[in-house]
C-alpha cells in the first residue's frame, strides 16, 4: 500500500503540478521567443517549487516506509517529474551549479534510486511502460495534446520493440534450425513493422514547434545531489538492445556499443537490467547462421530460416533509419536549425551539441542497418555472405 502522503503527492503531480506546467508552457509559447523562460511566469514557478517541496519534506520525514518496489519506483518517478520540471523552467541549471539546489528532492531521489537499483531521477518507464492511467488519464508533465501524442506513440513503439525482443529470445533454447524458430522470426518482423507504422503515425501527428519548445525541454539533463544525469529517452528499455545483440548487428565487445550499454543500465528497471545482462552473454543468431553456412547452407531449413532472419535484420535497419532521418530530423534538427540553436548544449536528453549527438546516433543507425562502412564494426560483410548463399547458393 502506498502511504497517504505518497498518494497525496501523486495526486498533486497528476493535477496541480500538471496544470502549472501547462500554464507556464502557454506563457512561453505565446511569447516572441518561445525558448526563453527567464522572467516569465515567476509566480507560477515559485508556487510549483514551494508546493512540491512541502510534500517532499514531509515524505523525507516519513522515512522509508518499505512500501515495496513498485510504489518506491513510482514515488521516485514523481520526485523525478518535479526535479525535471524545475530544470525545464530554469529554476535549476547544471551549467552554473555544483550541486542541485533542490536539496530535499535530491535526498529523497537518491535514497529511492540507490535502494531500488535505478538512476535517481525519472526514467522513461515512469512515463511509458509503467505509467498507470486513472480514469483513462496517465501522468504527464502538461495537459498539452502533443505531449499525449508523443507519449502514446513512444509507449506503442516501446511495446512493439519488446514484442520483437521476446520473440527472438524464445529462439535461443530452440536453435536456429527449429521449424518453430521460423514462426518466431516472422513474429519479430511483424512487431518491427508495428514500430515502423507507429513511428510513421507519430511523424504525421506531432506538431514540431510544440514538441521542440514545450515537451522536449522536460528531458534535459539535470543534477541530483552533486552529479548531473542525462534525461530519459524512448530507448531506455532492454528490448531494443536485446534485438541488436541477438540479431548480432551490434556486439557487446564493441567498445562503442558496450559503453552505451554501461551508461544505460541504471536508466532501466532492475528486471529489465537482468534481461539485458543475460543477453550480453548469448551467441547471436547471426553467429549461429554463419556457423551453419558451410555444413548446412544448402538445406531447406537453412534457406527458409535465414531468409526470415535477413528480413528481420532489414526491418530493424529500416526502423533505425526512420528514427534518424525522420523523427530526429523533423522534430529536433530542423527546428534547432531554424531557431539558430544548433550549438546549444542541452537540446537532447544526453546533452551534447547537436553535431556530436547526431554522429553517435548515425553510428548506431548504421550498425543496425549493417551499412557498408569499414570505420565501424558493421556486419555488412557477414550479412552479404548469408545473402549470397540465399541468392546464388555460394
Ligand atoms: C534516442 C529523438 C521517438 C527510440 C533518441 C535520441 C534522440 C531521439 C535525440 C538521443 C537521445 C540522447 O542521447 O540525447 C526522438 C524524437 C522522437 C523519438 C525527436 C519523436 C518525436 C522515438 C520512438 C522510439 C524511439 C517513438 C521507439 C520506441 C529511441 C531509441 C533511442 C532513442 C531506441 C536510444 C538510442 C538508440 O538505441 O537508438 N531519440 N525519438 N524514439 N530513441 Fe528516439
Amino acid at each position: 500500500m502506498r502511504t497517504p502522503l505518497a498518494q497525496a503527492f501523486d495526486t498533486w503531480i497528476r493535477d496541480d503540478f500538471r496544470d502549472m506546467n501547462t500554464r507556464l508552457e502557454e506563457l512561453y509559447f505565446s511569447g516572441e521567443h518561445p525558448e526563453r523562460v527567464t522572467g516569465v511566469g515567476d509566480d507560477i514557478k515559485q508556487q510549483l517549487v514551494d508546493e512540491g517541496r512541502e510534500y517532499i519534506v514531509q515524505l523525507l520525514q516519513e522515512g522509508n516506509t518499505d512500501e515495496g518496489f513498485d510504489h518506491g519506483f513510482d514515488l521516485l518517478g514523481n520526485v523525478g517529474f518535479y526535479m525535471a520540471a524545475c530544470r525545464r523552467h530554469g529554476i535549476t541549471d547544471p551549467a552554473v551549479e555544483h550541486r542541485s539546489p533542490l536539496t530535499e528532492a535530491s535526498a529523497l531521489a537518491m535514497q529511492l534510486g540507490a535502494s531500488l537499483g535505478a538512476i535517481p531521477r525519472f526514467a522513461s518507464a515512469h512515463l511509458e511502460t509503467h505509467n498507470r492511467a486513472i480514469n483513462g488519464v496517465y501522468k504527464s508533465f502538461t495537459s498539452l495534446p502533443d505531449e499525449r501524442i508523443f507519449l502514446d506513440y513512444n509507449t506503442r513503439g516501446v511495446f512493439a520493440y519488446i514484442r520483437a525482443a521476446e520473440a527472438l529470445l524464445h529462439i535461443l533454447p530452440l536453435g536456429i534450425s527449429h521449424p518453430v524458430s521460423l514462426d518466431l522470426l516472422r513474429v519479430a518482423k511483424v512487431a518491427l513493422e508495428d514500430v515502423f507504422d507507429s513511428n510513421r503515425e507519430l511523424f504525421q501527428a506531432l506538431d514540431t514547434e510544440r514538441f521542440f519548445y514545450c515537451i522536449r525541454p522536460y528531458y534535459k539533463p539535470h543534477r541530483v545531489g552533486l552529479h548531473e544525469y542525462r534525461g530519459a529517452n524512448a530507448g531506455d528499455f532492454a528490448g531494443i538492445n536485446v534485438i541488436d545483440l541477438l540479431l548480432g548487428l551490434c556486439r557487446a565487445d564493441d567498445p562503442y556499443y558496450s559503453q552505451l550499454l554501461v551508461d544505460k543500465f541504471l536508466f532501466m528497471r532492475p528486471e529489465d537490467q537482468l534481461v539485458l545482462r543475460d543477453c550480453m552473454r548469448r551467441k547471436s543468431l547471426l553467429a549461429s547462421f554463419l556457423e551453419e553456412l558451410q555444413p548446412h547452407g544448402q538445406t531447406p531449413w537453412f534457406r527458409r530460416n535465414v531468409a526470415a532472419f535477413l528480413e528481420v535484420c532489414e526491418m530493424h535497419g529500416q526502423v533505425a533509419q526512420q528514427h534518424h532521418q525522420q523523427l530526429v530530423e523533423k522534430f529536433i534538427v530542423a527546428p534547432a536549425r531554424d531557431a539558430g540553436l544548433e550549438n546549444q548544449q542541452d537540446l537532447s536528453a544526453s546533452g551534447p551539441p547537436l553535431p556530436v549527438l547526431l554522429k553517435g546516433l548515425r553510428t548506431l543507425c548504421d550498425l543496425r542497418s549493417a551499412a557498408d562502412r569499414t570505420d565501424i564494426p558493421s556486419r555488412f560483410p557477414d550479412i552479404q555472405r548469408l545473402r549470397n548463399m540465399l541468392e546464388n547458393g555460394t
